[in-house]
């Protein structure tokens, strides 16, 4: 049975210029490259999720243009299933304008629909949560929203991994809810602000480092490295979306946390090399043959 997971966020067509370095402000420099690519950390997470061979739903909004269409068609081709996926008229989809140089990348994220998602949304999908193994969620959508998945995902014992990325603040009692949280280093900062009693109280803390792997913290205080080794790096973007969905399909299946982080981090080094953040991402074969 594939691990059945429901991937709660933020859906954006992203449109990348490709450029030898990154304008300085008030600079026009001329670019290399233009491409669009599916994007939207919640469709990055749940595409990462699906070419592992987990069955997974999408909860989240496309705007009534162009774009909206072309991403549902996508996401069906990818094996994931939209019902949960409304079409918002008369509003844009998400968009992301993205710098892409030297391997690195600026993003501006304008949210379109995505700021539509609303706790009235998610309670219509509450079945979908109780028969979930695991749902993933990100902050690229109203934080009502989040919070409505983590009070739900409660009451329907389906434990969450929650992405704080990008990160906003939640009500302080709504942290504590997620099974799972996978900040990157800098979320991880704030996220300590938010929650002081993070650090040192909690388990299942996995702080991702790019290409230095990732730290687990243990409620004792004690942290465990898991390193990753990364190949030919040409676009990060999604690096750690492909992290958090390969990680779900990990949790769900039942590997214990550290597997679950190893595979994750060949997941996530896989797609790097490959320009979009979803093109690179792997299918189960190419995690199997990755020499860690
Ligand atoms: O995490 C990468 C994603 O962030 C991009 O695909 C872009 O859409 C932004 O949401
Ligand atoms: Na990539």
């Amino acid at each position: 049975m594939p691990a059945n997971i429901v991937v709660v966020g933020s859906i954006n067509m992203d449109l990348v210029t490709t450029a030898k370095r990154m304008p300085s402000r008030g600079e026009t420099i001329l670019g290399e490259g233009f491409h669009t690519y599916f994007g939207g950390k919640g469709a990055n997470q749940a595409v990462a999720a699906a070419r592992l061979g987990a069955r997974v739903s999408m909860v989240g909004a496309v705007g009534s243009d162009a774009f909206g269409t072309e991403y549902l068609e996508h996401l069906g081709t990818e094996g994931i299933n939209t019902e949960h996926v409304r079409t918002r008229s008369g509003v844009a989809s998400g968009v992301a304008t993205i710098i892409v140089s030297e391997g690195d990348n600026c993003i501006i994220v304008t949210p379109g629909a995505n700021a539509t998602l609303s706790s009235g949304d998610i309670e219509k999908s509450r079945s979908l949560l109780r028969e979930a193994d695991v749902v993933l969620v990100q902050l690229e959508i109203p934080a009502p929203a989040v919070e409505k998945v983590l009070q739900t995902a409660e009451e329907e014992q389906t434990p969450v991994i929650l992405n704080p990325a990008p990160m906003q603040p939640l009500s302080p009692a709504y942290w504590d809810k997620a099974a799972y949280l996978t900040p990157n280093e800098k979320e991880f900062e704030r996220l300590q602000e938010e929650w002081p009693s993070i650090a040192g109280h909690r388990e299942n803390v996995v702080v991702t480092k790019g290409a230095a792997g990732v730290s687990i913290l243990r409620a004792d205080g004690r942290e465990s490295v898991i390193p990753v080794r990364t190949a030919d790096v040409r676009d990060t973007t999604g690096a750690g979306d492909t992290f958090n969905g390969a990680f779900a399909t990990a949790v769900a299946e039942g590997m214990p946390l550290e597997d679950a982080c190893w595979f994750a981090n060949a997941a996530s080094a896989i797609s790097v090399e490959k320009e979009g953040a979803q093109t690179g991402m792997p299918v189960r074969a190419q995690i199997e043959g990755w020499d860690l």
